[in-house]
């Protein structure tokens, strides 16, 4: 597969995106992305986009708040490649911490998350509708 690039989308092409994931719809993407200082990436292969992520990017902080491939290319690496290239942009952008919040039954994003260095700092008991607890996780660049 040729190298996937790292591109940041406009709003004007959020259209682009298909909503595989339950965990917006179009209307809660929207409303994430209205803000001045939220950022949409997405891993793009020769035009085809593979997976996207919803940034808050406040001063030096940057809170993650969707971080996604999609389901058909996924456990082939290229969430490590994207986080990998996602921390990197985020480091020129002079950003020094990231934080995040992930369900502890979602086993592949806490390795993922692990693996490049977040930590564990907090919990928010029965936080998602399914009564799952949500880690809250940061990681300093
Ligand atoms: C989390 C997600 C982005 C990972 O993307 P991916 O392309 O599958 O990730 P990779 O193939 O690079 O694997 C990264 C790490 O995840 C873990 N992982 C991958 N597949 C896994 C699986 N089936 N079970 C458990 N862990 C798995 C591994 O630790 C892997 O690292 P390793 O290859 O060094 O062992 C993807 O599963 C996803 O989009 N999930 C749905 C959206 C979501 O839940 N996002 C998190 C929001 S907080």
């Amino acid at each position: 597969m040729p190298k996937p690039r790292l591109v940041e989308l406009n709003r004007s092409e959020i259209g682009e995106i298909p909503l595989f994931s339950n965990r917006y719809g179009k209307k809660e993407l929207n409303n994430l992305l209205q803000r001045d200082f939220a950022k949409l990436f997405a891993l793009r292969c020769e035009g085809r986009l593979l997976g996207y992520a919803v940034v808050w990017l406040i001063g030096k902080e940057a809170q993650l708040h969707w971080f996604e491939i999609f389901e058909p290319f996924r456990y082939k690496g290229l969430g490590s490649i994207f986080m990998g290239k996602l921390l990197s942009q985020l480091r020129k952008e002079k950003v020094e911490r990231i934080i995040l919040e992930v369900s502890e039954k979602n086993t592949p994003a806490l390795r993922l998350y692990e693996k490049v260095g977040f930590k564990r700092v907090g919990m928010r008991k029965n936080y998602y509708p399914d009564g799952s607890n949500a880690l809250l996780m940061e990681v300093t660049l």
